[in-house]
């Protein structure tokens, strides 16, 4: 029976169930309770990313060479102190992970390192191709024991409320408002702090490799909640999603090109090393516009990603996820060529954030994918992102540990109001764009 819209009560209100808000929960202190918004039981991002998490481990590698990487390939627009932070606390957030019970590949007794677009050197940990899910699933797992955590799963975050206050100083954020898909009620949620951990907007985009819930809500409800928000025109294509009419939204890992991949024309001619020196390993933005311009120079709908030159069992190995994909539609990637097109991949940009995830509204944070940290400037290198949720989800933990000492209190409750909602005539723009 429905029992009408219900009010809960915690401490930490986290919305998403991705990496970075999965992080924040399981890095409070556990007198503090937490509840975890997903509005999707499949999902976000995390679980379908197959390349792996950025971290200088080789004793060849360097910090400073990693900074270097990332600020090259976000084309000046970086912040160098935010990059400098980020990845000199990379060692730390893998430790992290493997102590949440994440088992990245070794080959050895060492971690198996591989290669993406943009990276100096071989530096990437993964889970063989599946190292969103391996991280998913681990971190999962800690949250269902935690005796404070408490999961909502089909529950769609659709507004933030807080206190108006006398002025912009005196607000602070109170809870949200979730549209509760089991009674069809709007429930609220109030929570000393709130973290966004929503995810990104690529959905936004017919073509994208991420999952249908990437629809960007994060970023809306904080910019109506008068939160800044930056760079939302650096809109990043993945280089090589399969072309499929059977598949959607399949990605070919760029660790296919770390491992030797070639890009090819439909007649196999390499064309690469005509658009830059680094060639199938460029940043992802040169790779992918190299190949929209050859697309659209010789009228092809695809090229193809070419690694058949590499051992079979080499291949199955290190890319179990996708070589049982490609079987699955007739493509045996031993010894065929993948059709491949750029697709949305990464919302670079998001809601503007501090050391710690802060927003502009107090007590409001944002972590991952919905943030913008200043650590991807205009376009995000390879595996930067899986190491950016971890980093700022323990970031945004700590100061919500420092600020939340004693008890929380609670502010005044305002139920939701049907008539907040507004008809916008973006619906229109995103259902065209879609058809
Ligand atoms: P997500 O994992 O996207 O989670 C968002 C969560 O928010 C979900 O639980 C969703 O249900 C919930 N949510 C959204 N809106 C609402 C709402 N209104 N109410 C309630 N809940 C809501 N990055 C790397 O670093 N390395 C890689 O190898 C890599 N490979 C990738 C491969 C693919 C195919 C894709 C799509 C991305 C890849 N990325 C990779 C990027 C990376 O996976 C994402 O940026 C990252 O996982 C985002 O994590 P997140 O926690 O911010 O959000
Ligand atoms: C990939 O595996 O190519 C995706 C890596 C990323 O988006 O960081």
């Amino acid at each position: 029976m429905n029992s009408g819209p219900q009010l809960h009560q915690v401490d930490v209100l986290v919305i998403g169930a991705g990496a970075a808000g999965l992080t924040a929960a399981l890095s409070v202190p556990e007198h503090l309770s937490v509840a975890i918004l997903a509005k999707d039981p499949s999902g976000g991002s995390t679980r379908w990313a197959q390349g792996g998490v950025a971290a200088v481990i080789d004793d060849e590698d360097s910090v400073e060479s990693h900074v270097q990487d990332t600020l090259i390939a976000g084309a000046g627009l970086c912040h160098q102190d935010v990059v400098d932070s980020v990845v000199s606390n990379a060692r730390e957030a893998i430790d992290w992970l493997i102590e949440k019970g994440v088992t990245f590949t070794k080959s050895d007794e060492s971690f198996h390192l591989t290669r993406e677009g943009g990276h100096s050197y071989r530096r990437i940990l993964h889970a063989a191709d599946a190292t969103g899910w391996a991280i998913q699933h681990a971190l999962d797992r800690q949250a269902i024991r935690a005796s404070n955590i408490s999961f909502y799963h089909n529950f769609i975050a659709v507004d933030l409320c807080y206190n108006r206050g006398l002025g912009p100083k005196t607000q602070r954020v109170s809870g949200c408002y979730a549209l509760n898909n089991q009674t069809s009620e709007v429930d609220t949620f109030l929570a000393h702090a709130v973290i966004l951990a929503t995810g990104g907007a690529s959905k936004v985009y017919k073509y994208t490799s991420n999952p249908d819930g990437a629809t960007g809500d994060g970023i809306a409800m904080a910019w109506r909640a008068g939160c800044r928000v930056a760079n939302l025109e650096f809109n990043q294509f993945h280089p090589t999603c399969l072309f499929h009419p059977d598949a959607k939204s399949f990605l070919i890992s760029e660790a296919v090109r770390g491992e030797g991949g070639i890009l090819r024309l439909p007649d196999g001619t390499r064309f690469m090393p005509r658009f830059d020196s680094r060639a199938e390993l460029a940043p992802r933005d040169i790779v992918a516009r190299a190949i929209d311009q050859e697309i659209k120079r010789i009228g092809a709908d695809h090229v193809f990603l070419d690694i058949t030159h590499r051992d079979a069992k080499f291949i199955r190995d290190h890319f179990p996820t996708t070589y049982q994909r490609l079987i699955e539609l007739d493509i045996d990637m031993t010894t065929a060529w993948i059709p491949v097109v750029p697709a949305a991949h990464y919302t670079c940009g998001g809601v503007l954030v501090d050391s710690h995830g802060e927003t502009d509204l107090p007590g409001l944070y944002a972590i991952g994918e919905v943030s913008s940290t200043g650590l991807h400037g205009a376009n995000r290198m390879a595996s930067n992102s899986l190491l950016e949720c971890i980093v700022y989800g323990r970031a945004t933990a700590e100061h919500i540990s420092q600020t939340s000492q004693t008890g929380l209190e609670h502010t005044t409750f305002i139920p939701w109001d049907a008539s907040q909602v507004v008809n916008s005539d973006e619906d229109v723009v995103i259902a065209q764009n879609w058809a």
